[in-house]
């Protein structure tokens, strides 16, 4: 054998696909749309109101009157739905103005049903944004979390949201029960409709450390790791997963995305008729803007690869603070852009 003679290349050559712009479009497995983005939004009181979130800069409280702003501009790039979670007026021990008509929430939900009518609109449902010592329950009197105490006061929520016009309600404490509940708690309140949205899948993670400041809902004491899932865990996913659905879950939702693109698939293979939501957490929004903004990545390529993967990983919806940026983008052409040649 003749070390030095030139190797012969076999006949199956990737390559021939990736020589063009033009041929790599074509054969692209795995496509963006913004009618699966969903955007985040956090509504507040007050008129005129845009607070930038130090540690999510680009994200921001807003009053209702900017939110309907915010949802408008998502609508007309294409995004497909809006999240919204409230910042109240009020805190108590249990929670109580999570579940009150006027809240800013209920009323952001009746404003953009009504002028952004295209855009879906979905409802975190949860006690931590609105209970004075931030957990997503009530305490028992030994001090200890009693989660399902306050299932009663996560329907009154979830109905309320529901009575103001939102189109699917997603409860994210990971309370054992909550999504049978709430379906329980809206059928009989003649909210048959409205569809569940859970957030099946989601682990105790560092990343959700800016959200907490945003939402201003940070746990006074004490931590989520008895009832949100040990980040070491993928058979339990599945176990979650299924109790959800067995309990009347409509969409499923893995969280954090990134550090979890091995459950996003496992939940897709394991309920393939469930469609499936990744939610791009704030510790991973905040990351990427940190990085950009020192100029060491490319934003817009690091952001339209990282929400390719999700898809790839089998997530049909992504859950992204970059849902409008990035929707924008898209219309512009994506990576590079219109007029630059790739
Ligand atoms: C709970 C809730 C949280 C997030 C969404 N819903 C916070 C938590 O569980 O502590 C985190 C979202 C994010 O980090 O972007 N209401």
């Amino acid at each position: 054998m003749d070390l030095l003679a030139p190797p012969t290349l076999g006949s199956d050559r990737p390559q021939r696909l990736r020589q063009s712009p033009a041929v790599r479009r074509l054969v692209r497995e795995t496509r963006l749309d913004p009618a699966a983005f969903v955007l985040p939004l956090f509504v507040r009181g007050g008129e005129g109101v845009r607070d930038e979130i130090a540690s999510m800069p680009g994200v921001f409280q807003l009053s209702v009157d900017e939110a309907v702003r915010e949802a408008t501009e998502a609508a007309r790039f294409g995004v497909g739905g809006v999240l919204l979670f409230g910042i109240p007026a009020r805190k108590d021990a249990e929670g109580s103005t999570a579940s009150d008509d006027a809240e800013a929430v209920q009323r952001a939900v009746r404003a953009i049903k009504e002028e952004v009518p295209g855009i879906a609109v979905i409802t975190d449902v949860c006690l931590c944004e609105y209970t004075d010592h931030g957990h997503c329950g009530f305490i028992d009197s030994h001090g200890g979390l009693d989660l399902e105490g306050s299932l009663p006061q996560h329907v009154a929520a979830a109905v309320s949201h529901a009575r103001a016009g939102a189109d699917l309600v997603a409860p994210s404490s990971m309370i054992d029960g909550v999504v049978g509940a709430i379906r329980e708690g809206l059928d009989a309140a003649g909210f048959g409709h409205v569809g569940i949205f859970s957030y099946a899948v989601k682990y105790a993670s560092a990343f959700y450390g800016p959200f907490r400041d945003a939402a201003e809902s940070a746990p006074v004491f004490g931590d989520r790791r008895t009832h949100q899932m040990d980040p070491a865990n993928a058979r339990e996913a599945l176990r979650e997963a299924a109790l959800d659905v067995e309990q009347g879950a409509d969409l499923l939702m893995v969280k954090p995305a990134v550090a979890y693109l091995d459950v996003v698939r496992q939940v897709k293979d394991a309920f393939p008729d469930r469609p499936l939501g990744a939610y791009h957490v704030s510790g991973e929004y905040a990351m990427l803007k940190a990085a950009a903004g020192r100029g060491w990545i490319d934003e817009r390529r690091a952001v339209l690869e990282t929400l390719t993967s999700l898809r790839r990983a089998g997530a049909d919806i992504l859950i992204t603070y970059y849902a409008l940026e990035a929707a924008r983008w898209l219309a512009e052409g994506g990576e590079r852009g219109p007029s630059r040649p790739s």
